[in-house]
């Protein structure tokens, strides 16, 4: 099968390592691909946004099947392009991608079906926005989210009145990130720890990927600003799986049920960004797609052929197709660039990759690099994905941060608690 994978980060590097592995797959093209995917596929320069551009060279290069890693192109209707000329996609269609695309969306599906969420509001006024901030939220935090795709950026956890003002000032007023923020959901705050639960569906069937761990800010002790995801590692030891039940049974199977009802059934991954208070998951947000750095631990631990899993998604036979893991351990740290996710420099050469990948037991799945020169060179703010695998996690994260160790660039940081 010849395979066009879209995106180019640690997550479409990892989802390339997991596909070569497939003997279904015989010829693998990237867009854009990155320094790492480099070596499993061809990289052509179309950017994920690009749809027309990537249509055609799907076309032009006879590709069987694409697959979409980030969000941006699902919600902008990749997967319904690649359909109209007969090109099986794995991802969801443009509108049932509005389960990311629109905070709003999510939330009121998430009333519609009952789903365990915060209570929430939506407002297109800033001035019916302060009025229900000054009802509801004077003496305690709420969260306010920009309504459209804000590239993580449109979260705002507010401690107090006075932020989830600023918030709405800064969103609905300044529109400081543009139209993302023209409409708002303002919600109470929950607390717990949080997981990521990514579901492979057909529309029908969903399967459950094991839950993981991210961890969003850039410092240890989850301190400072937030970021795309400094590391991960599964399994968690609060996922159990009568967890993982009641997160099936009352949140994924009744969205997923709900969406083929209103006439957008939904297939690719599903990803349920959930935190568990009192024993009990409450949905924060969907995804429409992997998660990244999720996918890096969970390729490596994906037992079944993921080229026979994404396409019995597409062809709705997902109930004939089982998903299977291995139980062993899984952790990953990134390497960040110096400034991120504020600024920061990039073409730094990278040391040490070759010595880093020949440990046992490690992978790593590249972010934003490219080669300069017959050099490997940073080329953007998370630049590589070092995974330890174990049997258990302590051994992967022992792996991982020895691995580590062997590599530098200049500015170089990473968390030192990922896994603790
Ligand atoms: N790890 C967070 C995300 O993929 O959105």
């Amino acid at each position: 099968m010849r395979i066009l994978l879209v995106g180019g980060g640690g997550r479409e590097h990892a989802l390339a390592w997991k596909l070569r592995q497939s003997a279904h797959c015989h010829t693998l093209y990237a867009a854009p691909g990155n320094a790492g995917i480099a070596e499993l596929a061809e990289c052509v320069p179309i950017a994920p946004k690009a749809i027309p551009e990537l249509v055609r060279f799907a076309q032009q290069n006879a590709i069987e099947f694409v697959m979409v890693g980030p969000e941006a192109p699902l919600i902008g209707g990749v997967a319904d392009a690649m359909r109209e000329a007969n090109i099986p996609c794995f991802g969801p269609s443009r509108a049932a991608a509005q389960l990311e695309g629109s905070k709003a969306f999510a939330k009121q599906l998430m009333a519609q079906t009952n789903t365990p969420t915060a209570p929430f509001a939506v407002f297109d006024d800033p001035d019916a926005a302060r009025a229900y901030l000054k009802e509801r939220f004077l003496e305690r935090p709420c969260v306010v989210k920009a309504d459209g795709e804000a590239l993580g950026k449109g979260v705002f956890v507010c401690e107090t009145l006075r932020d989830a003002l600023d918030a709405v000032e800064f969103l609905m007023v300044e529109r400081g990130l543009g139209e993302a923020g023209a409409r708002i959901v303002i919600e109470d705050r929950l607390y717990g720890r949080e997981m990521s639960l990514l579901c492979l569906t057909d529309g029908q069937t969903a399967q459950p990927m094991p839950p993981v761990r991210d961890y969003k800010r850039a410092l240890d002790g989850d301190r400072g600003p937030n970021t795309g995801g400094m590391g991960c590692y599964t399994p968690l030891p609060d996922a159990t799986p009568e967890l993982i039940n009641a997160a099936m049974r009352q949140i994924v199977r009744p969205v997923i049920n709900a969406m083929a009802q209103r006439g957008t059934p939904y297939q690719g991954v599903l990803y349920a960004g959930l935190i568990l208070q009192d024993q009990q998951p409450y949905t924060l947000e969907f995804n429409c797609r992997f998660g990244d750095p999720e996918t890096q631990v969970l390729m490596p631990l994906l037992e079944s052929d993921l080229v026979e899993l994404a396409t019995a998604v597409v062809a709705g036979k997902l109930h004939e197709t089982p998903m299977r893991f291995s139980q062993r351990a899984a952790m990953c740290v990134v390497l960040a660039s110096g400034g991120y996710p504020g600024e920061y420099r990039t073409g730094l050469p990278i040391e040490g990759l070759e010595q880093a990948r020949a440990q046992q037991d490690v992978l790593i799945f590249h972010a934003g690099t490219r080669a300069e020169n017959g050099r490997i060179v940073t080329a953007g703010g998370r630049v590589l994905n070092i995974v330890g695998l174990g049997d258990t996690l302590s051994q992967a994260r022992e792996n991982a941060y020895r691995a580590l160790q062997h590599i530098h660039f200049e500015g170089m940081h990473y968390r030192e608690d990922i896994a603790l």
